[in-house]
């Protein structure tokens, strides 16, 4: 959790209940229910698309708490239903450090658990009657996600010509959620439209450097520091940015290209790919494309809103260009 943080000490309280409600809503008369997810709320997490979402609610100071945290809380079981499934799919065992639902209850378990948790974030929008507009984004998010997912599903291993490509996945998977928690709280604060804008794009902004700072650290990083091994994109065909840069500037690609579309890679070539990469400029290139969408996001911030949550704001685009990358 990120309430100790100065990013987040103006919503410090609010990140409390929203813990709270957190435990509150996988309350289930199944008693397993309950306890995977209690595991999965108390295994952590950084909660910083409800933090993001409830900061942009502060841009006006009239918002009733009761109204603004159930979607806080929903946004969050949406990001937890979809890390249960993702980790499925992935077959993992750990992730933040503990077990994962799949490896403590198996799959099928794990599966039906994701499900629930999605039926009850969507359960409270329609309670506190959020209206058309705000489920229809929050849906957005599942589509962008699944889609992101099965486009990584299928087209695994194989290195795409195009940056947009890439950049196309990532918003899927990581920035569009971020920009519409961003969004989400604009709209709940009744924000002026080109105010809503803004804020989603910076999200979209953030959450788009966020990702490839990731795909850096999955390269750079030493498989203790990230909690899992290094060029383990590489070895589950996810393509990350520094890797098609390589593609298409080193002189060494084809053999990049054949190790990774060949599947069955050793160790020895997985690190053979990495030294690529590296020799390359990609790391370097993709860490350009971080500073220009961390420009663009302090850049877009609205003037016309409190200046504790517009230094915020500021504060945690700073934060995703200072990770150890
Ligand atoms: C992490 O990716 C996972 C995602 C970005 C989303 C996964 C989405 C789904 C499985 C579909 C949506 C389902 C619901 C119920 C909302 P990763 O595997 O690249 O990263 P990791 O290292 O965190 O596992
Ligand atoms: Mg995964
Ligand atoms: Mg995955």
């Amino acid at each position: 959790m990120l309430t100790t943080n100065k990013m987040f000490y103006i919503i410090k309280k609010d990140l409390s209940s929203l813990e709270d409600l957190l435990y509150e809503t996988v309350e289930s008369p199944v008693e397993l229910i309950t306890d995977i997810g209690r595991h999965l709320i108390s295994s952590g997490g950084k909660r910083i698309r409800p933090a993001l979402y409830i900061l942009a609610t502060k841009s006006s100071d009239n918002v009733d708490k009761n109204y603004s945290m159930p979607l806080a809380m929903a946004i969050e079981m949406i990001h937890t239903a979809s890390l249960v499934h993702d980790d499925v799919l992935d077959n993992a065992s750990t992730r933040r450090g503990s077990a994962t639902a799949n490896a403590k209850w198996g799959n099928n378990i794990a599966v039906l658990t994701g499900d629930y948790l999605f039926a009850k974030a969507f359960a409270a929008i329609a309670k506190n009657d959020y209206g058309p507009r705000i489920s229809e984004l929050l849906a957005s998010i599942v589509c962008d996600l699944s889609e992101g997912e099965i486009l990584q599903n299928h087209f695994g291993y194989s290195i795409p010509e195009d940056f947009d490509v890439y950049y196309d996945r990532i918003a899927k998977k990581t920035a569009n959620f971020i920009a519409v928690s961003c969004e989400l709280g604009a709209i709940v604060a009744k924000q002026p439209e080109e105010n809503i804008k803004a804020l989603r794009e910076y999200g979209y902004c953030i959450g788009m450097a966020f990702q490839i700072v990731d795909d850096i650290l999955d390269l750079t990083s030493s498989s203790k520091k990230i909690g899992k091994p290094a060029g383990n994109d590489i070895l589950q065909g996810v393509i990350t940015l520094p890797v098609i840069y390589a593609y298409k500037h080193s002189s060494n690609a084809e053999e990049l290209k054949n190790i990774i579309e060949n599947r069955q890679m050793t160790h020895e070539d997985l690190t053979r790919a990495i030294d690529i990469v590296k020799q390359s400029d990609g790391i370097e290139f993709a860490k350009t494309k971080v500073n220009e969408f961390l420009n663009r996001a302090h850049a877009i911030i609205p003037n016309n809103i409190p200046s504790s949550v517009h230094k915020s704001f500021d504060a945690i685009a700073d934060f995703i260009g200072k990770r150890d990358y």
